[in-house]
């Protein structure tokens, strides 16, 4: 039986069971889930579904599950899933009393930010990020001060006190369209881009405005290298191979294609390659497999992030029955920081996904390493 440290969830969990009707009822979201997850896991993982489904209904909450989530959060409860930037788009607009936020600690902020008025959820409060807890608001302050008059983006991982100091947030879905917003629109030839030094790395390859960028790195995109993808290629010389824009510029370079969760996924759903290398997270690629089909075969490496692995099915379960934990923003903070996210969200959706083509790239890369 499962357990939790509540004993009202105890008894909950304790009352599912695997039953005819059960089976029924989530047999659609099991087809989808095809050779990710074992008949024997489905006994308790149906119940759970069944269940975070039903809660969902009668409190008027959604799950916003990240592309990162494991299969049978992804396709079995998240009512919307995608990148940062589309998690941001959905809660800004849903009509929900309750989000419950399937992925890290800054994704529930920035729901909380840009939907004020909602209870924002996270299932377990130490799914962080290594990128947000690199830089705080105060070291931000201090950056402005010796960049004075310069625009600051502000990758969305990254907390509400530095959205607050930040003047528009990005994604990896946006972050070129964005660093030649805001230089065209403060006048300037140079931006500050932080935290993840790699990303501001991939984006000035991509163009001729100059960027400061600060040593902020993800912990799961930085453990790859070139060699991981020239042993991929020796391997599998067909192969197509896709990179997430955290990674560092080496292994982008290497790449075939580069964009956000959302745009890699899209890649591999429109062209269907016949072996494909997700070089990122690993639940991507069982998350695409049901879109894909048959025909296209996922190929390792790929890395774990451990804090987006910290949200469960059960978890989900357990913060909707008790209402926990619920994310809470400073609202000076809110007002301060609402306007960064906001200026993100209404910027046009690109024309073509975002790519950061290292092949076709042949800008004088200039990035200013901030010590
Ligand atoms: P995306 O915005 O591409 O979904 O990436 C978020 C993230 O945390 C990747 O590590
Ligand atoms: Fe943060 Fe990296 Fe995990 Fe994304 S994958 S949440 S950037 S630590």
């Amino acid at each position: 039986m499962l357990h939790s440290k509540n004993p009202i969830v105890d008894e909950a969990l304790g009352a599912l069971a695997f039953t005819p009707d059960i089976e029924a009822e989530t047999s659609e979201i099991y087809a989808r889930l095809k050779g990710k997850v074992s008949a024997i896991e489905w006994q308790i993982q149906a119940p759970l579904i069944a269940a975070i489904n039903r809660l969902k209904r009668e409190k008027n909450a959604v799950v916003l599950a990240h592309n990162y989530m494991t299969p049978d959060i992804f396709h079995g409860v998240g009512d919307y899933v995608g990148d940062s930037l589309g998690l941001a788009r959905e809660a800004a607009k849903s009509d929900a009393k309750i989000i419950v936020q399937g992925g890290v600690h800054f994704m529930a902020e920035t729901s909380k930010i840009l939907a004020p008025e909602k209870t924002v959820l996270i299932p377990d409060l130490r799914a962080g990020c290594s990128l947000a807890s690199s830089l705080t608001g105060e070291q931000l302050r201090l950056i402005k001060q010796r960049y004075p008059g310069l625009p600051v983006v502000s990758y969305v991982n990254t907390t509400a006190d530095v959205k607050a100091e930040t003047d528009i947030c990005c994604t990896s879905a946006n972050a070129v369209q964005v660093v030649e917003w805001a230089a065209k629109e403060w006048g300037v030839d140079r931006v500050i881009l932080v935290p993840d030094e790699f990303l501001a790395r991939n984006v000035a390859r991509q163009t001729h405005i100059g960027i400061i960028a600060y040593r902020g790195a993800c912990e799961v995109h930085e453990r790859f290298n070139a060699q991981d993808i020239a042993d991929v290629r020796a391997a599998h010389p067909n192969a197509v191979v896709l990179g997430h824009p955290e990674c560092p510029p080496d292994v982008i370079a290497a790449c075939d294609f580069t964009g956000s969760t959302t745009a890699m996924a899209d890649y591999v759903t429109q062209n269907k390659p016949k072996q494909v290398v997700l070089i990122t997270e690993c639940s991507m690629a069982d998350n695409v497999t049901a879109d894909a089909g048959d025909g296209v075969e996922f190929l390792r490496p790929c890395n774990l992030c451990p804090h987006m692995k910290r949200i469960t099915l059960e978890g989900i379960y357990a913060s909707l029955l008790t209402m926990t934990h619920e994310v809470t923003v400073d609202a000076a903070i809110i007002d301060k920081a609402r306007l960064s996210v906001q200026r993100m969200i209404d910027m046009p959706p690109t024309a073509t996904p975002a790519r950061y083509d290292m092949i076709k790239a042949r800008h004088h890369v200039d990035v200013e390493l901030i010590s």
